[in-house]
């Protein structure tokens, strides 16, 4: 029997020591939350995804009735910005959360689908996305959607 242990790795900031462009991004995030549809949760959640063109995509989360029908926000903002502009990167991505009258202290995590989803971006255009996680009292930044799945089931699994 072996042991393996895998790393990730990732930047810890305050808000304010971010650069302009990152601020901007998660402020997009944070606003967005006021279009989440989330009557079951009460969870509001806002994601802003850039690409490499500059556009700027936002979407929040969409609850139903019937519960699985309902989608997160990180997956409407990347398959909007995807299905707007095919060919193009995406560079970074930014999801804030807001419940019980406040964005959460703890930066918000995106759930397994979604870092799925993220990851197939990235590998579809070999291309890095910087990942920030919002949370009021820190931001987590990671350089790539690797460091947020390590393990990951990729393209090259289906080759056996
Ligand atoms: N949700 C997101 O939109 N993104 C996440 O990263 C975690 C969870 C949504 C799904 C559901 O509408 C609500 O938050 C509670 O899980």
């Amino acid at each position: 029997m072996q042991r393996k242990t895998i790393e990730t790795n990732l930047s810890i900031y305050k808000f304010d020591e971010l650069e302009e462009s990152k601020q901007e991004l998660i402020h997009k995030a944070k606003e967005q939350v006021n279009k989440a549809y989330a009557p079951y949760s009460g969870f509001f959640v806002g994601a802003a995804v850039e690409l490499e063109n500059g556009e700027i995509f936002a979407g929040s989360n969409q609850e139903n009735s019937a519960y699985p029908s309902g989608l997160c926000a990180e997956r409407i903002a990347m398959f909007y910005a995807n299905a707007q502009y095919p060919d193009v990167a995406v560079k970074s991505i930014a999801i804030a959360a807001f419940t019980n009258g406040n964005y959460l202290q703890e930066p918000i995590t995106p759930c397994g689908s979604c870092r799925q989803v993220l990851l197939e971006s990235e590998m579809r255009f070999e291309k890095d996305i910087t990942i920030l996680l919002y949370g009021t009292k820190y931001v987590f930044v990671l350089e790539n959607v690797k460091q947020l799945l390590p393990l990951c089931f990729e393209k090259n699994n289906l080759q056996g």
